[in-house]
């Protein structure tokens, strides 16, 4: 769980990196993105090893809640979960839940157009469509809120997921609150990111 978050933190900050550049450069943003979608090693190797860790990681997480629900045949007279464990890290299925229903609008929207494209309609190869494709995928108020929001569940899953996942593989050194406060920022930083980059797309039309 822990080792396929981390995998995904790394593809978040990449994506994060591209999507960055569409409010500064279409130019770069469209560069990018060409490279991106033609390259043999990020189409062939890459990009199925990153489906293959999103799939992993829900699956896993679902396996994992459902252990936890079962490990205790009576449950409490009383339970106060708050007591030892937080709000977010109580939830991480929720949160994931709603992640998980971003990720299928967010495919719905450009990955799965993108895949038709290519590889079913084979349509020619065009190294400027990627912004004014993005940009007319932010027209709506509605899709973009629907991703404002799903940014805010993202940072709550990241808060808990991100710094849990160093205790999970073993990391207990003295960069433990050093690296504990990076993955919090980290949870803040990139999901705030995300928002301001889809607002900027959609008032910029
Ligand atoms: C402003 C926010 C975002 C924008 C503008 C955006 C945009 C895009 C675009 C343009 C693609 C390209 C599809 C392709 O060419 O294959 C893509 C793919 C993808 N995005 Fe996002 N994205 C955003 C946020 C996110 C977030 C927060 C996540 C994860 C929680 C995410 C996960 C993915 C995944 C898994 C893919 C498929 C990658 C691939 O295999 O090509 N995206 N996104």
């Amino acid at each position: 769980m822990a080792l396929s978050g981390l995998f995904l933190v790394f593809f978040l900050l990449q994506h994060f990196t591209i999507n960055l550049t569409s409010i500064f450069s279409a130019e770069i943003f469209n560069e990018l993105s060409h490279f991106m979608g033609t390259n043999p090693l990020v189409q062939f190797a890459l990009q199925p090893v990153l489906i293959f860790g999103v799939v992993f990681h829900f699956v896993m997480g679902f396996v994992l809640e459902i252990k936890n629900r079962n490990a205790r045949a009576v449950n409490y007279a009383k339970y106060n979960g708050g007591a030892n464990a937080s709000w977010m890290s109580r939830n991480m299925i929720y949160s994931g839940l709603v992640v998980l229903a971003f990720l299928g609008l967010h495919f719905y929207d450009f990955w799965i157009p993108e895949m038709v494209h290519k590889y079913v309609e084979f349509a020619p190869e065009d190294a400027m469509r990627y912004y004014p494709e993005l940009l007319h995928k932010f027209e709506s108020p509605i899709r973009t809120g629907i991703y404002v929001i799903s940014f805010v569940f993202l940072a709550l899953h990241l808060w808990h997921g991100f710094a849990s996942s160093f205790q999970s593989v073993g990391f207990n050194n003295k960069y433990s609150i050093a690296a504990t406060k990076f993955a919090k920022a980290f949870s803040i930083i990139i999901p705030l990111g995300f928002i301001i980059v889809s607002l900027v797309l959609h008032f910029t039309h």
